[in-house]
């Protein structure tokens, strides 16, 4: 099994390749890509999975606000080098990062992404609290995890980018 270790500035150009590979090289275009334009990750949140010095695994996140709540973690994107997938490597990815957010205090987390896989870590759809993301083609595909129970009690509205001051953990 890889290690997971926290991202570092030099694991970028890998990261960028990676998911490419992942998720298509116009994955830019994504509603997920431009909820995140202009916003730096929350590097301590941030982790990779690395095994013989290859980069096998990502993981990152960042700050998002939903009505006039404080903010919330928004997780993605995570991928896994399509040669190592079915290894419990993203399952790894996943729990390490959650994991790190509730002991640093983040009460929830929100997500695009595969309900299957990210159900598997207890995500359900934020549609039961009203959370919406308009650009989605499958609103179904927006998801929400509480860290701390009932964090998201009353927590309401559309998910839009943090501002840029809200993103406390700079490398
Ligand atoms: C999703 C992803 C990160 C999972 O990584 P992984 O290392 O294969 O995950 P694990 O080995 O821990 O878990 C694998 C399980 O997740 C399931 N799974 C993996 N990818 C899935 C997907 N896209 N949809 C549904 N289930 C998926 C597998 O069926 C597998 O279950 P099984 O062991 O019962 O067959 C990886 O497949 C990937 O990078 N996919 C492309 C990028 C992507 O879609 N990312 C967003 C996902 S929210």
């Amino acid at each position: 099994m890889p290690s997971i270790r926290t991202e570092g500035p030099q694991d970028g150009p890998l990261i960028e390749s990676l998911l490419d590979r992942a998720f298509g090289v116009d994955r830019h275009a994504r509603p997920s890509y431009r909820l995140r334009e202009g916003l730096q990750p929350v590097y301590g949140l941030c982790f990779v999975a690395e095994a013989e010095g290859r980069l096998l695994g990502t993981i990152r996140h960042w700050l998002v606000q939903i009505g006039d709540a404080e903010p919330v973690l928004l997780l993605g994107p995570i991928a896994v080098d399509p040669a190592h997938e079915r290894r419990g490597i993203g399952g790894l990815l996943v729990r390490t990062a959650l994991g790190r957010a509730a002991a640093e205090g983040h009460t929830a987390v929100v997500a695009v992404g595969t309900p299957s896989f990210l159900g598997r870590f207890g995500f359900t759809g934020a549609a039961r609290y009203g959370i919406t993301l308009p650009s989605l083609d499958d609103p179904r595909r927006l998801l929400s995890l509480e860290l701390a129970p009932g964090a998201l009690d009353g927590v309401t509205g559309v998910v839009v980018r943090a501002s840029p001051e809200s993103a406390s953990c700079r490398p």
